[in-house]
C-alpha cells in the first residue's frame, strides 16, 4: 500500500479493530487495570501494533500508541494509514495528548484514526501541532 493522496476508503476496520483487541489481552497494566490496544495499517501495507506497558513509577507507563509507532519505526514499515486504539472491553479509546503528537508524526498525510464517530483524519487530532517547519523559528 503506497501513500494515499486522499483518505483511503478500502481499510480493513474490522481486522484492525480485531488486532487492537487482542493487543489488549498482551497488555501490562497492574496499576490502572485498563487495558489499551493499538493497531494499524501502513503504507507498506504492514499491520503493526501495540499494548501499554505500566511501571511502578507510574510516569514512566508507555501507551499502546507508543508500542505502535516503536513496532511501526523497528521495521521500516513506513507510515501509518489508518490506527484503531480501543481499550480492553473493545471501547474505542482516545489518545492521549502525548500520543496524538506520535501519531500525528508518523501518519501518511490523509492517515485515518477510528473515533467514537466514526474514521476521522488523524491531524484532526492535534490542531496546529508542533511540526518539523517549526524547528527553524527557535
Ligand atoms: N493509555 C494508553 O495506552 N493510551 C492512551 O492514549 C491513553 C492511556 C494507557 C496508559 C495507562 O497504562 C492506562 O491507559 C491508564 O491511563
Amino acid at each position: 500500500m503506497s501513500s494515499p493522496d486522499s483518505a483511503p476508503s478500502d481499510i480493513n476496520w474490522d481486522q484492525l479493530r480485531q488486532v487492537a483487541l487482542e493487543m489488549t489481552k498482551r497488555a501490562y497494566a497492574p496499576y490502572s487495570n485498563f487495558s489499551v490496544g493499538a493497531a494499524a495499517i501502513t503504507t507498506t501495507g504492514s499491520i503493526v501494533s501495540g499494548t501499554n506497558v505500566e511501571n511502578v513509577s507510574y510516569g514512566l507507563t508507555l501507551c499502546a500508541e507508543c508500542g505502535l509507532v516503536s513496532d511501526l519505526v523497528a521495521h521500516s514499515a513506513g507510515k501509518l494509514v489508518a490506527v484503531v486504539v480501543v481499550s480492553g472491553s473493545g471501547e474505542h479509546c482516545a489518545p492521549c495528548g502525548r500520543c496524538r503528537q506520535l501519531l500525528v508524526e508518523h501518519a501518511a498525510p490523509h492517515a485515518l484514526i477510528n473515533t467514537a464517530e466514526g474514521p476521522r483524519p488523524v491531524v484532526d487530532l492535534l490542531p496546529g501541532h508542533f511540526d518539523v517547519s517549526r524547528l527553524k523559528d527557535g
